[in-house]
Order: C-alpha cells, then structure tokens, then sequence
C-alpha cells in the first residue's frame, strides 16, 4: 500500500535521522571534553619552567619567521612571531585619557536614585524610554548635575550618628565612635593602612566556587580601580559548604590569589566562608506589610524555649524571631546557590552585592548612600515589573523588604530566581520599594543583544557578549558607529615598549634581536631579585590550578635575549594596537556585566585587554583611576598572560 510504505518510509527516515543526531551528538561531546582537558593542561604552564631547564637552547625553535618555544608543563609548543607578541606590542595607538571621569564625587554625594529609574525608563506603565540605552548612557555620563546631589550638611551620611549606622562597623570601630572622622581629617590609603573614611564604610559582596581564576582576579582589580577605597570592603564569600577549607585554600594555596594577600592585610578584602545557614534572624518589629500571618496564639514553647510564631518563624526565649529552614530544605539545597547567597548576606550585613562577571567602572558610593537604597536591575529590556536581574543589587540589612524578599524565597523552596522573586514582590504590591534600574547603569549591551534597543546603538557598539574580548583587526564591525566626538590622534608607529614588569635598570631590558639563544646571560637572573614585586609562578608551585602565565622582568629580558622578543612590526600583528580607551567605554555605566563567557580569555587589544592595561598600569602607580587619583597601596602583580595569546 502506498500509503503503509510512505509512513514506513517515513519512519526509518526519522529513526536514522535521530541516529544521526545522537551520533553527532556524542562525537562533539567528546571533542567538548577533550578540548576542556587541553585548556586544562595549558593551565600548567610557567615561563620559570623554561628557564629551569639547562636554558632555552634546547626550547626555543627559530625559523625565519616565528620562534616555537616549548614551556614546562606543556604538551604542545607555542608559536611566539617575535616581532609582534605580548612582550612588545605599544598598548594603544592611542594616547588614553585616564582621568575621563573628573575628580571623585564627594564622599557624601548622594544619587537619586528614583530620577536615574524615571529618566531612563520612562513612565512605570508606558516604558517610554527603557529601549533607549543611548540616550540613557547620555545621561548617565553627562547629568551627573542632575541626578548627583551633596545634602546639607547636618543631612550628610558622614555626620550621623555611627553608633546608628546602618552597617555593623560603619565606623572601623565597631560603631563605637560618636561621630565619624571629618572630611578633612580622613585619611587617604596607604601601603599599611586603608585610611579612613569621613562616614559609614559600605560592604560589597561577591560569592565564588573554588579557586580563584582570571575573573576573581579582574573583578578585583577593577574594584581597586574604580572604588573609594578607605570606604567600602570587598567581602568575598567562599563557597564552604561543598569545600570546608575554602577560605584557608585561597588564603595559602591559591597561586593567583596571593597577589591580592597585601590586600587582605590591609583590609580591603575579607574572605567570608559561605555556609547556607538553618535559620536566618528577621528584625523584631516586623511591620506586617509582608503578607507574613503570624498565628494568634504561638504554639507553646519547646526545651529551648522557642514558639513558632508563623509558618517557617520561630521566636527564642529572647524574643528574636528566626526564618527557620526545614532540614529537607537544608538536605536540599538549591542548584542556584548563588541566587540565595546574595539575599541572606544582603539582608544580614547590607550593602551592595555583585556577580563575580560584573566589572566595576565607577564609584557606586553615590548609589548606595541614600537611606533608601534597595535596587536591582531589570531583565534586559523585559516589560514586566518584577523582572529582575539580580546581578547587582543594594538592600538595607534587617528591613522589611529584605525580610520579605528573604522569605517569599525560601516559602516557595529556596527559589530565589530573580524573576521568580520579581514576580512576587510585584504580586505583593512592594516593587516599587525595590528600584529596578535599567540595562544602561550596569549591563550595558543586555538590550541590544536581545534586539530590543530602540534609538542609537551604544558606544561602543557591542553587538554580543564576545565581542568585548575579540582583539583582532575589523572583529567587531562597527563598534564606532555612535561615536560622533572627535578622534583620538594616533600615536606615532614605532613606539618603545618598555618591560611591562618592573623595568630592570641597565640595559637587561633592550631587544639585542635576534641574537643567538646561546647569548644567554646567566648572572643576570638574580639581579633584581629584591626589586621584583610579583610572584613567578616557580615560586608559586604545583598549586591551584592557574590558566595564565607570569614572568618576572628578568625572565621577559631574557626572552628577549634569546631573541624570542624582538622590534615590533606592526604589520605582523594579529592584535594590532587600537584607539580603544576606558573612556569610550559604555561611559556612564556604572558597571559593565561580562555574562558569563567563563571559557573565554581576553585577545590582546580587546575592550576587556584595554580594561586590564588601564588597570595594571593603575597598580603599578603608572597611569590614574579615572578619577585622577595614584595608587598608594601595596605592589600587586599585573594580569598574567594567556599562552593561546602570546
Ligand atoms: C630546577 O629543577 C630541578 C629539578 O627539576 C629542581 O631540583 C630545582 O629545585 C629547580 N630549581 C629552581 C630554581 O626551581
Ligand atoms: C541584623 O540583625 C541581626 C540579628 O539581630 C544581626 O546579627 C545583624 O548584625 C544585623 N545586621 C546589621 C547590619 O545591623
Ligand atoms: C577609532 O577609529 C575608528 C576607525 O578609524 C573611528 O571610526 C573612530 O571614530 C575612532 N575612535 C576614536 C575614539 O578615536
């Protein structure tokens, strides 16, 4: 029958298509897992390891065009052009304007919060304006006049009162102080000391799994850059219920880490075990605006002396009440910890918590000093009022709405989804207590990627979330588009690039070119010794696992008297330099969110390398913050370098 065999025709056309699938399936899951061991094993590699063998003669290949060098630890030998590579590449073609931002809003400077929401979204209903990242960059980089506000003196948050600061240790004291230090008696940061801070010191929190890598090391360093330092602390909360040693791990096992230790030392940053706990405090005076129905009677006290007071609270002998997880609920916890992390530790400390992909631009103090200072972020251009993102968000520690926030998600089983919990504070009526700015202020380029931007694209124009680390000439096509201010002059070609690690005195630094590997000279090595601020990974060990590499200066001179580094030849470049600079940079935005992206290393000359530039050179008192000011603190270590990119 013609019409049997057509559906059976049919049917094995189906079957070996599904065959097909599976099969292509499993051959690219394993080319996937094999190609995630290699980008392992290339974690291992270590200039050091070269220069610990009898010398490179026997590691470096010349050809006339390219030398191969062999790393320890490395299968495979990497390819280095010696006339265009990380070690002699100008870092612009451009001369950049560091100080872009003008000097640092005044520590008491206050944003308004509800004009930077209004202005960029438009009506609560209409959502005229929320498509419009140009126009809402605009603002945000040139209305600071507007929207930037210094209250009267007696309104100001350094002349409250800390023993009432909204923080525990506003004051450095342990709220213990009467008044906070004046302005003009603060005391900036030094290599010791973090300073002082004329007003309440605010947390920032983070959350991370495992050892730290690249994106620890860069969301740091553009906190460093960025932040009013005698003013914030950094607490990174380590994942501790899978790894119980996390805090002890990156304290003293953690190659990569231990550039920031000084950091910890001085106070900057606080390494918080994360533990997801049983119970969570709720304030007292619960307002009962959170849909919270406490039984008329509590139940009678248990040995302990605690009553339930409410479905899921308990209140002890004391009379402090308890959001009390049921032990399935702590036997399973969610995948998504992190979504939860961030609501405990923001109703329990306050502050302002962010991604670990979220790259600070600018100082956030100005949007987390007014007394009602609880935002989010929308979900791209979503319309929906409780469509958060959650990536950054500010709440006041033991308030009614980081209260109600805490136990709406853990009522509907510890699923704090941001857009889960959105859709319930909007349900609840309380989403206008809770800021929602727009794309533009932290995650730029989220509108455009999802097609929805209306006006002008932004500048740059980014079109996805990889373009920010592609560094080839012409990758990002039109990125310049909405640029219409005059151009940068180029610099001339032929630029001298100097050692990007501390500059050996003498002539160790020179390319003496093509000079034969044996030209070696072995009493160099430990010459500057004393003065080398970083780590060599040698030095480091066998110890976490570390993606990049790092030379120390003399190591990179004797690259080059090996020959490996020689003149730069622009042409030859595959990275050539460009006029990217911070200050083109989504300017206005307070941060710019990665998104993932968590395999991906930054190319040479990329956005994010122009970033990382403006950073090291920031930190090795060689370039300004963007707001003009010099690094007084401790030596840290610049960004290794990426063996795929050398
Ligand atoms: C060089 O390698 C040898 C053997 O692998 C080792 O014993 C020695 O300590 C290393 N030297 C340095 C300076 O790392
Ligand atoms: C919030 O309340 C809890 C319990 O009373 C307390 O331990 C915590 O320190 C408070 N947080 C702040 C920032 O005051
Ligand atoms: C950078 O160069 C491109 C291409 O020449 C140009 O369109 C753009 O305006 C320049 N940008 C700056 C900031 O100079």
């Amino acid at each position: 029958m013609p019409e049997g065999s057509r559906t059976r025709g049919f049917c094995v056309l189906l079957r070996n298509l599904i065959l097909a699938v599976l099969l292509y399936a499993a051959i690219f899951g394993i080319i996937e897992v094999s190609r995630g061991r290699s980008v392992r094993a290339k974690g291992k590699l270590g200039i050091p390891a070269l220069l610990n063998k009898s010398g490179p003669a026997n590691i470096v290949k010349q050809t006339k065009s390219k030398v191969t060098i062999k790393f320890g630890g490395s299968p495979d030998a990497i390819t280095i052009n010696p006339h265009a590579n990380v070690f002699n590449r100008p870092a612009s073609a451009v001369a950049p304007k560091d100080d872009y931002l003008g000097l640092r809003p005044h520590v008491d400077t206050e944003a308004d919060l509800h004009l930077l929401v209004e202005e960029c979204r438009g009506t609560y209903t209409g959502l005229e304006k929320m498509r419009n990242v140009f126009d809402c960059l605009q603002f945000l980089a040139n209305g600071e006049d507007r929207y930037y506000l210094l209250p009267e003196k007696s309104d100001r948050a350094s002349e409250q009162d800390p023993q009432h600061a909204e923080y525990n240790d506003a004051d450095g004291h342990g709220n213990t102080l009467s008044k906070y230090v004046p302005v003009d008696k603060a005391q900036k940061p030094s290599k010791e000391s973090i300073g002082t801070c004329p007003g309440p010191i605010i947390p920032y929190h983070t959350y991370w799994t495992g050892p730290a890598t690249w994106r620890v090391e860069v969301f740091i360093k553009a906190y460093l850059h960025t932040q009013n330092l005698a003013c914030s602390r950094l607490w990174i909360w380590l994942d501790s219920d899978k790894n119980p040693n996390a805090v002890e791990d990156m304290l003293t096992r953690d190659a990569l880490f231990a550039r920031f230790l000084p950091l910890v030392e001085r106070g900057d940053i606080r390494l918080m075990p994360w533990n997801f706990p049983s119970r969570i405090p709720l304030p007292k005076n619960t307002d009962g605006t959170d849909s919270i129905s406490y039984y008329k009677t509590p139940s009678k006290p248990n040995a302990l002396g605690e009553t339930k007071v409410a479905d899921g609270i308990t209140g002890d002998a004391d009379g402090q009440q308890w959001l009390v997880l049921t032990p399935k609920q702590m036997t399973f916890l969610p995948v998504a910890v992190s979504d939860a992390v961030r609501f405990v530790v923001l109703h329990i400390h306050g502050g302002a918590y962010f991604d670990m992909d979220v790259l600070m631009l600018r100082d956030m103090r100005p949007l987390l000093l007014p007394k009602e200072h609880s935002f989010a972020e929308r979900w791209a251009a979503h319309s929906h009022p409780g469509d958060y993102n959650t990536a950054i968000m500010s709440l006041t520690a033991n308030s009614s709405l980081s209260s109600y926030l805490l136990r709406g998600g853990v009522r509907m089983g510890l699923n704090f989804h941001p857009r889960v919990i959105g859709r319930m504070a909007w349900k609840d009526g309380r989403d206008q207590e809770f800021l929602m700015l727009e794309t533009a202020a932290f995650d730029p380029i989220w509108t455009e990627f999802n097609w929805d931007r209306e006006g002008r694209c932004t500048v740059p124009c980014l079109r996805d979330y990889s373009a920010a680390f592609k560094g080839k000439a012409g990758a990002v096509k039109d990125e310049w588009e909405s640029f219409d201010r005059p151009q940068l002059e180029r610099i001339g070609a032929g630029t001298t690039v100097e050692l990007r690690a501390q500059k050996a005195d003498g002539d160790s630094g020179s390319s003496s070119a093509l000079e034969a590997p044996s030209g070696r000279t072995h009493h160099r090595r430990n010459r500057h010794k004393n003065d080398d601020l970083r780590a060599s990974s040698a030095a480091q060990g066998k110890q976490a696992p570390q993606d990049g590499f790092s030379p120390t200066s003399d190591e990179e001179a004797e690259l080059r008297q090996a020959g490996v580094v020689a003149d730069y030849i622009l042409e030859e470049d595959k990275f050539p330099p460009n006029n990217r600079t911070l200050e083109n940079f989504f300017r206005g935005a307070w941060t710019y969110h990665i998104h993932n992206q968590w395999l991906k290393h930054p190319e040479p000359s990329s956005w994010i390398n122009v970033l990382e530039q403006a950073h090291d050179g920031f930190l090795a008192g060689r370039r300004t913050n963007p707001y003009g000011e010099k690094w007084d603190g401790p030596p840290v270590a610049p960004y290794n370098y990426w063996p795929e990119f050398v």
